[in-house]
C-alpha cells in the first residue's frame, strides 16, 4: 500500500495545489480529499484526475465545523486505510471579516506595509458565531474540530514502528495577544481567527510533547499572502484587483506575498519530504517566493511556549470528554 495522505479543505486555494503537487511528486499516493460539499470535492478530484489520470484519489465528507460529522468521517478513514503517513490540517474559515478600511489605507502607505499585509494587525477582525454543537464556529473549524479528527485517528497515526505528520495550516496572523487561555474559544474578543491561529501552533507543539514517541509529529506552517477566497472574503475582488499592481511591486521587496496557491502550498510540500525526527517543534515553517519567482521554506521561531501549550492541551482534552458525554447522552435519548 502507498503511502496515505488525508487533506481537510482539499477542494479548493491551498489545500487543492497542495494536492496536486503531492500527486506530481508521487504517483503512489493514496489520496484522500476530506471536504464538507461533495460536489465541490468532486469537482476537484476530477481536476486532479485530469492532470493525474491514475492517481489514486477518494473522497470522505468532513465538516470539521461539526463534532458528529468529525467522528464519522474519523470511522470511515479508520474502515478504509490501515495507515496514515500524512494529516494535513488545513481547512479553515474567516467570517464575516471587518477591515478598518482608515488604518488600512494608513498601513498601505506607510513603511509598515509589507508586515500590514503579513500579519492584519491592527486592521482586521471577525464576527463569530455559535454552532449547533454550542461551540465557537472559528475555534471548532479552526481547531477544535481537527483536535478531535487527530485524537480520533491517533490509531492510525502511532503505529509501532512507523512515524506519521500532522500538518496545520496556520497563519502569520496568529498573536499571542489575541489569544486568552481563559477565553480560548475567543467567545470574547474580536479577533477569533488570529486566536485559533495562535492556539494551533500551540497545539502543534503540545501534540509533538505527548506523541513524538508514538512516532507522531506535528507541524505548522504559514502560506504568506495567498488570493483564495478566504482573502477574497476579506476585500471585494474588484478592489484586490485595483491594489494587485502595487502587491506585485511590493513582492519584489518582501517574499511573504506568495499570491497564488501553489507558492502557498510550499512548506505543506516542503514537509511532505522531511524526515519528521529533524524538525524544530518550536518553528513555523513559512512558504515564501522570492522577488524573481523561486519558492522555498524558512523555518522562524514562533512566539510560543510549553506552560501554554500544556494548559491549552488540557483543556481542549476536558472539552472533548464533556462533548463526548454529551453526544453519547443524546445518542441514547435518540435511541431510547
Ligand atoms: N489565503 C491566505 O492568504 C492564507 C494565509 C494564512 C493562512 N491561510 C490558511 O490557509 C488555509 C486554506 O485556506 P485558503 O486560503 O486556501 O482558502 P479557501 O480556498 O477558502 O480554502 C479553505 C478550505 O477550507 C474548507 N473549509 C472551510 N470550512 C470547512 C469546514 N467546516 N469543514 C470542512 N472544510 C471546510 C473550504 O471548503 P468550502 O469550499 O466548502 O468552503 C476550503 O476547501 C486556511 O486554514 C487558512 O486559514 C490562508
Amino acid at each position: 500500500m502507498g503511502k496515505v495522505v488525508l487533506v481537510t479543505g482539499a477542494n479548493s486555494g491551498i489545500g487543492l495545489a497542495l494536492c496536486e503537487r503531492l500527486l506530481a511528486q508521487d504517483s503512489q499516493l493514496q489520496l484522500c480529499l476530506a471536504c464538507r460539499n461533495m460536489q465541490r470535492a468532486e469537482s476537484a478530484r476530477r481536476a486532479l484526475l485530469t492532470s493525474h489520470a491514475n492517481a489514486q484519489v477518494s473522497l470522505l465528507q468532513l465538516d470539521v465545523g461539526n463534532l458528529c460529522s468529525v467522528l464519522r468521517a474519523a470511522q470511515e478513514v479508520k474502515q478504509r486505510f490501515n495507515r496514515l503517513d500524512y494529516l494535513y490540517l488545513n481547512a479553515g474559515i474567516m467570517p464575516n471579516p471587518q477591515l478598518d478600511i482608515k488604518a488600512f489605507f494608513r498601513g498601505l502607505f506607510s513603511s509598515n506595509v509589507i508586515r500590514m499585509f503579513a500579519t492584519a494587525e491592527g486592521i482586521l477582525t471577525q464576527q463569530d458565531k455559535v454552532t449547533s454543537d454550542g461551540i465557537q464556529e472559528v475555534f471548532v473549524t479552526n481547531l477544535f474540530g481537527h483536535f478531535l479528527l487527530v485524537r480520533e485517528l491517533e490509531p492510525l497515526l502511532c503505529q509501532a514502528g512507523r512515524s506519521s505528520q500532522v500538518i496545520w495550516t496556520s497563519s502569520s496572523n496568529a498573536r499571542r495577544s489575541a489569544f486568552s487561555l481563559d477565553d480560548i474559544q475567543h467567545r470574547e474578543g474580536r479577533e477569533p481567527y488570529s486566536s485559533s491561529k495562535y492556539a494551533s501552533d500551540l497545539l502543534s507543539l503540545a501534540l509533538n510533547r505527548h506523541h513524538n514517541k508514538q512516532g507522531l509529529y506535528s507541524s505548522v506552517i504559514c502560506p504568506g499572502l495567498v488570493m483564495t477566497n478566504l482573502t477574497y472574503g476579506i476585500l471585494p475582488s474588484f478592489f484586490w484587483s485595483l491594489i494587485m499592481p502595487i502587491m506585485w511591486l511590493i513582492r519584489i521587496f518582501t517574499n511573504t506575498f506568495t499570491l497564488t496557491p501553489y507558492n502557498g502550498a510550499e512548506a505543506l510540500f516542503w514537509l511532505f519530504m522531511q524526515k519528521p525526527e529533524s524538525l524544530d517543534p518550536m518553528v513555523k515553517y513559512h512558504s515564501l517566493t522570492s522577488g524573481l519567482g523561486n519558492n522555498y521554506t524558512a523555518a522562524r521561531k514562533m512566539d510560543i511556549d510549553e506552560n501554554t501549550a500544556e494548559s491549552l492541551y488540557e483543556q481542549l482534552l476536558e472539552l472533548e470528554d464533556r462533548v463526548r458525554k454529551r453526544l453519547k447522552e443524546e445518542d441514547s435519548g435518540i435511541k431510547a
